[in-house]
């Protein structure tokens, strides 16, 4: 693995998510793997989870990790080529990732949609110039459209259920799970990458009966959901579920990037759970209480979100992994 940016950068899920958990079950088992080796973590926009639990997977391998809030204390970067950089714009990329690529053996970037421009957004530009101006190694800690780490960490967590319960599989003697994708109410426009990776990963992994539902206008990118079934009857598409997948989105065709509806109907809640085969319930966090989710929800038996989250380590630690192995 050169790169980490999307699923298609991975030659087999299985196999990475079979590694993530063995880093989970022994975290230090390859601690000399990255002696030696440097990360920079440059943050263009908020984090907690992907940025402490990167930092302890690459310390898990040995290597040392350094934190940049580009966005809070960097200059503002660049992005275009042959721009006239006469606005807020200080140093181009093409100036400061050679640099990043001399400081560090890989470079991990957290960059966050305008919502404002959907064509910009989708070209993933600030992700690719790295790539081709640092000369390293790049993963993404989530960019305009994707969210990967997130994602191959919710296929281990979904993969734990079916290896690790006592009784095996959730979803019994059916052969493959039934995952839905919902749409929730939020109050401000939200990227669509939790959603499109989320999609991308579960259509390509080819292990679960995937549903997504969501109100009218909110259809996502054909590229990231073919393969799934798409409703806008959420009753309909919960029933008989063994994992929800709660998310907000917000709109990516006709007008880009806003909300059409904040409906509460569309609030996972206890009288919906019961439509499904008691099925698990997962968010990537952070979540806003009684608008995405329900109190009742998070804190009842279902939820496996803490779980989830922790389990942000071991992808972190299975895709360093990787790139060390590949690259050095
Ligand atoms: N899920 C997730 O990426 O969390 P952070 O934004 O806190 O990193």
């Amino acid at each position: 693995m050169r790169n980490f940016i999307s699923v298609h950068d991975v030659a087999n899920i299985n196999e990475l998510v079979a590694k993530a958990l063995s880093y989970k079950a022994n975290p230090l088992k390859d601690k000399t793997l990255g002696s030696n080796k440097r990360i920079g973590l440059l943050f263009l926009n908020p984090s907690m989870r992907t940025r402490l639990s990167t930092q302890i997977a690459a310390q898990n391998l040995g290597m040392e990790a350094i934190v940049f809030n580009v966005g809070q204390e960097g200059w503002a970067l660049e992005f275009e080529e042959e721009a006239i950089m006469s606005g807020s714009t200080v140093e181009h990329v093409k100036d400061a990732a050679p640099i990043m690529g001399k400081y560090f053996d890989v470079l991990a970037i957290r960059t966050f949609p305008s919502l404002k421009n959907r064509e910009d957004d989708y070209s993933e530009l600030f992700i690719k110039q790295f790539i081709k101006y640092a000369g390293i190694p790049v993963v993404s800690l989530e960019s305009a459209t994707l969210h990967p780490l997130q994602s191959l960490t919710d296929v281990i967590t979904i993969n734990e259920h079916a290896t690790a319960t006592a009784g095996g599989p959730l979803w019994g003697n059916k052969k493959k799970p039934k995952i839905v994708l919902t749409w929730a109410p939020h109050v401000k426009p939200l990227p669509q990458c939790v959603a499109n990776s989320f999609s991308q990963w579960i259509n390509a992994w080819g292990q679960a009966d995937f549903v997504i539902t969501h109100p009218e206008d909110y259809e996502l990118d054909t590229q990231f959901t073919n393969g799934a079934t798409i409703t806008h009857n959420q009753d309909k598409a919960l029933k008989d579920a063994d994992f929800v997948y709660v998310k907000n989105w917000s709109t990516f065709n006709n007008e880009y990037g806003r909300i059409y509806t904040n409906d509460p109907a569309w609030m996972l809640n206890n009288a919906k759970l019961a439509l499904t085969n008691n099925a698990k319930v997962m968010h990537c966090l952070p979540v806003r209480r009684n608008v995405e989710l329900s109190d009742e929800i998070l804190d009842g038996p279902n939820s496996i979100v803490t779980q989830e989250a922790s389990n942000r380590i071991w992808a972190a630690q299975a895709v360093l992994s990787e790139i060390l192995q590949a690259n050095y």
